[in-house]
């Protein structure tokens, strides 16, 4: 990316987003509980207090995805909306999981529901958006889906929601520990981020077509570009425009996360610069200038020219998939833009 040129947004993010948020609504129509208003704000329908504001609802991505890798492959997309959406219910419900678990305060350029409405109630809100995910498959059959799919459907977003678990579980077990390396963040990362990623192509393909190739071929693409998302996602968490990104400034670091660059900090710099980066992490807390100093050390490895370099290798590996399939052209074409998107994007 030159200079301050802005990253291009796919136009399938434009294409599905009514349709998506249509059904969104549809799921959550008719439930009264203030319960679900803490999911409404969640999604970025509604202010702190229930009333409609144009909040920002997050990118969609999976959902998009899921949708694209129907229409890849020949399918109609209308028919995949219910699993498009569960799969966005599920990212939603690792979300407000996700910021309990980070304590972060701040998500989408606006306070998290935890932060707002305490901890217990944002669990529960959690709770519930995993819940009216599987509920919102339901959906499928209306659609014409075959018992079989809805099924087969059901199996791999719980299988995602699983492995998405286990990612968080590593995450935070991580935090404790020095002695983690490259490789250990990347067995975090493939469970945290890429699985919910892969699924949702997988789901989307699966749905349009019957070909086993193809369908495990979009799940591989999708593993490469949940990778290469998660490693420019680490990249924002620390070098990010806050104003882009909607998230506070030195978050990642103060949490003591071992997102990539520090992963790749603590296995490779020595003596000196290796003892202070564990020091500054075994402090109790980490301030503006413990953060400054941890920025320092990063620096002086590189870790940002080898985070990038490793996000570009997903992407890269992510176009070899896509080369071997067969896909109508327009969605091709967007699967490939998105594979850019992810690695360029400032938010
Ligand atoms: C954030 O995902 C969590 C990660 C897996 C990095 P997104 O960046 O897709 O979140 P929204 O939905 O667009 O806010
Ligand atoms: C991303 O978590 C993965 C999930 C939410 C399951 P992170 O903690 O790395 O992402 P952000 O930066 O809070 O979105
Ligand atoms: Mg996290
Ligand atoms: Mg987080």
């Amino acid at each position: 990316m030159k200079g301050d040129q802005k990253v291009k947004s796919p136009s399938a993010f434009r294409k599905y987003r009514s349709a998506i948020d249509a059904e969104l609504r549809w799921v959550l129509a008719g439930r009264k509980s203030p319960l679900y208003e803490m999911m409404r704000y969640h999604l970025g329908w509604v202010d702190e207090q229930g009333n409609p504001s144009p909040g920002s609802p997050g990118k969609a991505l999976r959902p998009t995805l899921c949708l694209l890798a129907c229409e890849a492959v020949g399918g109609s997309w209308h028919k995949a909306l219910p699993a498009a959406v569960g799969m966005e219910m599920m990212h939603n419900f690792s979300l407000i999981h996700d910021d309990i678990q980070d304590d972060d305060r701040e998500r989408r350029h606006r306070p998290t529901v935890w932060s707002i409405w305490g901890k217990p109630q944002a669990i529960n809100a959690g709770d519930a958006l995993a819940t009216i995910a599987g509920l919102a498959l339901l959906g499928l059959a209306h659609r014409g889906i075959p018992a079989g799919k809805q099924l087969l459907t059901h199996k791999l977003m719980y299988e995602a929601c699983l492995t998405t678990i286990e990612g968080q579980y590593l995450d935070i077990s991580y935090e404790s520990r020095f002695d983690i390396v490259v490789s250990d963040y990347l067995e975090m990362t493939e469970r945290k981020t890429a699985a919910l990623i892969s699924h949702s192509l997988e789901v989307g393909a699966l749905l349009g077509s019957d070909d086993e190739a193809v369908i495990r071929g979009l799940s591989r693409f999708g593993w490469n570009l949940g990778m290469a998302f998660q490693v420019r996602d680490d990249i924002l968490g620390i070098w990010g425009d806050e104003m882009k990104t909607g998230k506070p400034w030195g978050s990642d670091i103060r949490h003591k996360k071992k997102s990539l660059p520090i992963a790749y900090a603590l296995e490779t710099a020595k003596g000196k610069a290796r003892r202070e980066l564990v020091d500054i992490y075994q402090e109790e807390v980490i301030d503006d200038e413990g953060v400054r100093a941890v920025l320092g050390i990063l620096e002086a490895v590189e870790a940002r020219v080898y985070a990038q370099g490793l996000a570009n290798e997903y992407h890269d590996a992510a176009l070899e998939q896509l080369r071997g399939l067969s896909l109508l052209r327009w969605p091709r074409s967007q699967l490939r833009d998105m594979t850019r998107f992810v690695v360029e994007r400032e938010s």
